[in-house]
């Protein structure tokens, strides 16, 4: 008997139910057909503070901050799969997402200042990210700004960074629902990487 595969949306789009929940909510159908256990967070229904940058955590390993964030962190660390989404605005990620982002230093602090937390090959090759976007723009690199932030999140909170979802000409479309292929996309791509994490149990 396989252990449960544990897949965490994280929505951070201030639009509720909008282009890019619509597309986390695709992936995460896909998951659950799949098999996998599904929890969706939305972070503008949370109450919690930006990293205040007082280095403490360098000292503690723990952040000061003991707000919304806090369990949210523990269901990071407890997911096989984590999907981040964030429409894209001013050219980045959304303030919510960014939030969250930087709340997770104190996981670098103890990484690479304490020393005490350290991720195997193994363990990453077995957790893996996903980020979800949307834009307005039709542009190839609306993107592009993005996928730092979202590939140091993973880095550092143990992830792969398995793959991307993003649909851009959101306003020629007419939002997500007139996108001829990315919720089926994301609904396929639920359904592999719950598949893979299984394929992956299977080898021990
Ligand atoms: C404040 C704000 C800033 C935005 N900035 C950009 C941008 O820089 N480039 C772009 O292509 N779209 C931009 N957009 C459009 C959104 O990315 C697009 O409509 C997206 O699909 C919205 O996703 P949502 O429905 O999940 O909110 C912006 C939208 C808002 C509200």
């Amino acid at each position: 008997m396989n252990d449960p595969v544990n897949v965490l949306g994280i929505s951070g789009s201030p639009r509720r139910h909008g282009n890019t929940e619509t597309l986390l909510d695709a992936l995460l159908d896909g998951a659950r057909e799949a098999g996998a256990d599904v929890e969706k967070i939305v972070l503008r229904q949370l109450d919690y503070g930006s990293c205040r940058g007082c280095n403490a955590c360098h000292r503690t390993g723990v952040c000061v901050i003991k707000d919304d964030l806090t369990v949210v962190f523990e269901k990071i660390t407890a997911a096989d799969v984590l999907a981040v989404a964030s429409p894209i605005y001013s050219m980045g990620i959304t303030a919510e997402l960014k939030g969250l982002i930087d709340r997770a230093q104190y996981f670098w602090a103890r990484k690479f200042i304490l020393k005490n937390l350290y991720f195997t090959d193994e363990h990453i090759r077995r957790h893996k990210g996903i980020f979800i976007s949307t834009a307005g723009l039709g542009w190839d690199n609306v993107f592009d700004s993005a996928f730092p932030a979202l590939t140091a999140f993973f880095n550092t909170t143990g992830f792969e960074y398995w793959d991307n979802i993003i649909a851009n000409d959101m306003d020629r479309y007419g939002g997500i629902a007139g996108h001829p292929t990315a919720l089926a996309e994301a609904r396929e791509k639920g359904r592999n990487v719950v598949d893979l994490l299984r394929k992956l149990q299977a080898e021990g």
